[in-house]
């Protein structure tokens, strides 16, 4: 299959419209989309990524009116975060409208909703007939995609096109919120904090602890992810030394070690999201043997940066 690279919202979503699937940039990561009322693209999703049945998607909507179209019934608490973060990097999960097909929520009574707010994104779901179905646009188990080459790497010849946008500013996914549960739970950490929601929302629970992600209320928690091919170390406060090893890279907030092979020293912690999984690619294609990660303080896209790479270090 021919993978057609478009910088225009309105030619991506022809795609979309026609049945077929496309990957198309969002302030968080990139994402694959299908239109969710054909089964058979939303199947193609699933191919193209190498991704498990059971683990749901996210529906992508162009304005917040539009979570009354795949949602049942809309919380006190729900809509007072939508108030708040809506578009922007937030998930909701909220009771599904039973027109849903089961092959986007993974047979789930819920569906995971999302509003994004990047320019690009926003035309080019304006453009689309319905809501778009999306995971983040890599192979399953890689690190999600936060900018076109990336996505062009992973599935090129898999999917029918690539809106091409700047690189995602965030860096990494989405916050998402149970809120079908009383009270709401925060599933996954995102740019959104668990301090910035209970501002809004002062009873919301905090994630469910690790062990519990083998029966986890988000099914993708307890898969492989945002793994490169290189070890993942982490280093820092509380964990070991950046020493060791053949052909190292190191990503943090501090200094290098001197024999790193490749480094990236951040001003922030908003700037190790923003690059992070760009540069776990990087590393693949330098052929590292292990990164270090320096452990960012728990504080604002801290939490789920030090998420992320406390998975992306389980996996070996
Ligand atoms: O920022 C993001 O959220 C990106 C962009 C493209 O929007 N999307 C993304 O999708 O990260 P994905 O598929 O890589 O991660 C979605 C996560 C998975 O862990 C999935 O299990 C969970 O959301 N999820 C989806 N629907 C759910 C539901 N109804 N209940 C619980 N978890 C759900
Ligand atoms: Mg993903």
């Amino acid at each position: 299959m021919q993978t057609l690279i478009t910088d225009s919202p309105r030619e991506a979503a022809d795609f979309i419209n026609r049945g077929q699937i496309v990957a198309f940039p969002t302030e968080t990561v990139y994402g694959l989309g299908a239109d969710i009322t054909n089964d058979e693209a939303v199947q193609r999703i699933f191919q193209a990524k190498g991704r498990p049945g059971d683990n749901p998607l996210i529906v992508h909507v162009y304005s917040p009116k539009e979570v009354e179209k795949v949602a049942a019934s809309i919380p006190e608490t729900a809509r007072k975060l939508m108030d708040r973060f809506f578009p922007g990097p937030l998930t909701l999960v909220l009771c599904k409208q039973s027109r849903i097909s089961p092959l986007v929520t993974a047979g789930l009574p819920t569906v995971g909703v999302r509003c994004p707010q990047h320019p690009v994104t926003r035309a080019f779901l304006r453009e689309c007939r319905h809501p778009v179905a999306a995971p983040s646009a890599n192979l399953s188990g890689k690190p999600s995609s936060t900018d076109w080459k990336s996505v062009h790497e992973d599935l090129n010849g898999k999917i029918n096109c690539i809106l091409r946008g700047e690189q995602s500013a965030i860096g990494l996914e989405s916050t998402i919120v149970d809120c079908a549960t009383e009270p709401p739970r925060l599933l996954r950490a995102g740019a959104i904090s668990l301090d910035e929601l209970r501002a809004i929302v002062p009873g919301l629970l905090g994630p469910a602890a690790i062990e519990e992600h083998s029966q986890p209320k988000s099914p993708g928690l307890k898969y492989p992810h945002y793994a490169p091919l290189a070890e993942i170390r982490l280093c820092g406060e509380g964990h070991g030394r950046c020493e060791g090893g053949e052909k190292t890279a190191w990503i943090g907030l501090s200094h290098p070690p001197e024999d790193a092979a490749v480094t990236c020293r951040c001003a922030d912690a908003g700037e190790y999201a923003h690059r992070l999984f760009r540069f776990f690619r990087e590393c693949d294609r330098e052929k590292i043997g292990i990164i270090f990660c320096e452990m960012p303080p728990p504080e604002g896209i801290g939490q789920a940066l030090r998420d992320r790479l406390q998975r992306a270090a389980e996996e070996k």
